[in-house]
């Protein structure tokens, strides 16, 4: 299969390739951020059931085979757990992966960032929604604005190149800090990501009116900053990039108004193993019970290959269709999978 991956790239129903792959290394996070973990009690993954690194470098294998080229390594918070730059090093050392990224929250990454990056991590995402202390502690219950300004510093210090932050837009909360924040990144080398607020999994508080679209985004970034100008190229990439008069580039992820299904050739793997083809899919693909099962380690190829070849998942366009219908919600929350937290957002 690997030659033939080569050949013949694995397509799915409307010809979108396998290429870049989600890892969910824990469902736990040290952050509470309402428009992800709404709940205050939550029933996490049970620590038996979460993959162990080496059944997460078997699994890998058989997705680079299949054609996947680009990992990215997710929560909850990924470095929460234990030895993962010792995942980061096994990872870095297969051969087939061209970018090996990981997102985090930034709390723990001033400690970790220079074992991480020894280890051959390639690339951080940091997500950062607002610089206001005291908003920073109302969004995710817990008062470290400071540790993860500290953990993007430390990024930098290190070497990391390429750092991007993911500011999620919430109506009411931090619209208008999307200039002070775009400031922050053209200080700091890192490029901002605005994410539109997205209607997954559980109670999110989630509502339209709560959404910022991406045109209200670019006009506060035009009145503060100029008119920005597209950056061309944009690919399967979920944020289309905008530059600024002074050379700053930025980028917005439309993911609600503006949905990229046509070209997503993104999928991800829970904690437990669990593979969904879809952010919005409500059900996934067990490769836990294979992976401990006594069946060949070639059921899990063919596993890969028949989901991909089989998938039709549009499931941004089709929420936003319904809403444009007016149509009703699927029930939220119906399987404990589908929280943002559990599938790495
Ligand atoms: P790189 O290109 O590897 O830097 O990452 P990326 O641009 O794919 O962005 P990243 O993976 O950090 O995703 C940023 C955010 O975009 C996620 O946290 C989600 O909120 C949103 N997003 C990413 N992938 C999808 C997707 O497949 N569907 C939808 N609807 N949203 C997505
Ligand atoms: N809408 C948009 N982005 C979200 N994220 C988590 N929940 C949502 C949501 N409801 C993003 C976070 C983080 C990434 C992992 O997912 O900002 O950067
Ligand atoms: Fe934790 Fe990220 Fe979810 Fe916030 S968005 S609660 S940091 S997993």
């Amino acid at each position: 299969m690997g030659r033939r991956a080569a050949l013949m790239p694995l397509l799915d129903r409307h010809d979108r390739p396998l290429r870049s792959l989600r890892i969910s290394v824990t469902d736990r996070c040290n952050l509470r951020c309402s428009y992800c973990m709404p709940a205050a009690e939550y029933r996490w993954i049970p620590h038996e059931a979460v993959l162990r690194y080496e059944e997460i470098l078997r699994l890998l294998h058989h997705f680079l085979r299949a054609g996947v080229r680009r990992v990215r390594i997710t929560g909850g918070e990924p470095l929460l757990r234990l030895g993962l730059d010792n995942l980061v090093r096994m990872l870095a050392g297969l051969d087939g992966i061209e970018d090996l990224a990981l997102t985090t929250n930034g709390v723990l990454l001033a400690e970790q960032a220079a074992a991480l990056r020894a280890a051959g991590l390639g690339r951080l995402t940091i997500s950062l929604d607002t610089l206001d202390r005291e908003r920073f502690r109302r969004l995710t219950r817990r008062d470290d604005l400071a540790r993860v300004l500290a953990g993007i510093e430390a990024a930098a210090a290190v070497g990391f190149a390429g750092t991007k932050l993911n500011t999620v837009v919430v109506r009411g909360f931090n619209e208008d800090e999307i200039p002070s924040l775009l400031a922050f990144g053209r200080e700091h080398g890192v490029e901002v990501r605005f994410i539109e607020y997205m209607d997954v999994g559980g109670g999110t508080g989630w509502s339209e009116e709560r959404v910022v679209p991406q045109e209200e985004i670019l006009a506060r970034v035009a009145s503060a900053h100029g008119a920005p100008q597209p950056v061309a190229g944009r690919g399967s990439a979920p944020a289309a990039r905008w530059r600024l008069p002074d050379g700053t580039v930025f980028g917005v992820i439309a993911a609600t108004t503006a949905p990229f299904c046509a070209d997503c050739d993104r999928s991800r793997i829970t904690a437990d193993g669990h593979w969904f083809t879809c952010l919005h899919a409500t059900r996934g693909h067990d490769f836990r019970s294979l992976l401990r099962g006594p069946g060949p380690d070639q059921a899990i190829a063919h596993l890969i290959e028949s989901v991909w070849r089989r998938r039709e998942d549009r499931g941004a366009e089709e929420a936003r269709a319904r809403r444009l219908a007016g149509g009703p919600e699927p029930p939220a929350g119906a399987d404990r999978h589908a929280e943002m937290h559990v599938k790495g957002g």
